[in-house]
């Protein structure tokens, strides 16, 4: 196997580079609701919902959450259709169903204390190397890396490493080297300035700003005009394609049917506008499909298509409003027949304040 290029800096020019990094994120830190009080749970939520989407997105989340469950005790009470309705919208919601677990596992064996350890932490469901060496250091001061992945771009160009960025053994290089080299006085600002870093100035996809950045005079690729090359990524599979139906189906009072999906795999436990695996032709097909499902013709409106991508799997959707339903006790059974038993009606009202719907339907409601 080829040997990736590991190069490094010298004593000195780490000693540059620590300096140079923190003077600038003192100058330009962003001023973010939970930089402002680093508890560690402040710290662990941040964190979890920052691997979801961009900090802007995540403000009025993390404000929410704090709001209804404002320590780890709440979180660990929490009913679970309160805690996947404050994650709606941010995907990957079994890291929520996770944070709870912790929290559980926090109250019982640490009297609801966050543990301070690097590894004491990386025990806890749902928390791997990131987010413990994120709570360790932002919330405790220790020096312990927190390598994501504006962090591995940062260093790949830095120090032009030519290996896979996406592989397990790039990361703990880097985590390896960064333990070496960070400030053990201000560990969690280092931290969080590779970080804001990779998020303001050294951004993916396009031209890093090098003329912004406080690193410009030890970064390699900067000195050989290659940051286009770096970070290298393998290419990811394809995802898998599925053509999707999704149904607007109203009854008499104007209710909207919800389906509860299963308690296991994607979105689970999560209520949607019930689906089948098909795609719907607009026309005779379409209608024939329609009639085949309700067993009956029925007024049917496509009311537009979507697509969602989770991290392997593609939806390719469109959505039909179907008015004009003959409410009958046969109608039900087939509804059931259909997409399954756990089926309601609920207002939108009803919807928007307690049915946890994923952000792939929210268009549609
Ligand atoms: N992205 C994720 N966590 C971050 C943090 N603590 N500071 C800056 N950017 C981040």
């Amino acid at each position: 196997m080829k040997e990736n290029v590991t190069n490094t800096f010298t004593e000195e020019e780490w000693k540059e580079y620590r300096d140079a990094l923190l003077f600038w994120f003192d100058r330009n830190r962003r001023i973010l609701p939970w930089r402002e009080d680093p508890t560690p749970y402040h710290v662990w939520v941040s964190e979890i919902m920052l691997q979801q989407t961009r900090v802007e997105a995540v403000k009025p989340y993390y404000d929410r959450f704090l709001a209804e469950l404002p320590d780890v005790q709440a979180l660990a009470d929490a009913p679970e259709q309160q805690l996947l309705k404050l994650w709606e919208g941010l995907g990957y919601y079994n890291r929520v169903r996770n944070m709870q677990l912790a929290a559980q596992q926090i109250v019982t064996d640490y009297y609801g204390e966050i543990p301070q350890k690097y590894e004491v932490l990386l025990e806890l469901k749902g928390i791997g190397s990131y987010t413990a060496g994120a709570i360790s250091s932002i919330a405790y001061g220790n020096a312990v890396p927190a390598v994501d992945g504006n962090v591995l771009r940062v260093l790949a160009r830095n120090l032009e490493y030519d290996g896979d960025i996406l592989k397990d053994s790039t990361k703990k290089y880097f985590f390896s080297l960064l333990k070496e080299h960070m400030p053990k006085d201000r560990a969690g600002d280092f931290n969080q300035a590779l970080m804001e870093l990779g998020a303001t100035v050294c951004i993916p996809n396009g031209k890093p700003l090098c003329e912004d950045c406080p690193i410009y005079g030890t970064c390699l690729a900067r000195k050989h005009d290659t940051t286009s090359k770096y970070p290298v990524k393998a290419t990811k599979k394809q995802r898998k394609i599925v053509d999707k139906t999704i149904f607007r189906i109203f009854n008499e009072n104007g209710e909207l049917l919800l389906h509860k999906r299963a308690d296991e795999g994607l979105l689970a436990g999560l209520w949607e506008l019930p689906n089948i695996d098909e795609k719907y032709i607009v026309g005779e097909p379409g209608n024939e499909m329609i009639r085949r499902i309700f067993a009956q013709d029925v007024i049917s409106q496509q009311t537009g298509t979507d697509k969602h991508i989770f991290s392997h799997i593609e939806w390719h959707m469109t959505c039909i409003t179907l008015r004009g339903l003959t409410w009958d006790s046969k109608v039900y059974e087939r509804l059931q027949q259909c997409f399954g038993s756990n089926l309601i009606f609920a207002s939108l009202n009803e919807i928007e304040k307690k049915y946890p719907l994923p952000a792939a339907f929210s268009m549609w409601i």
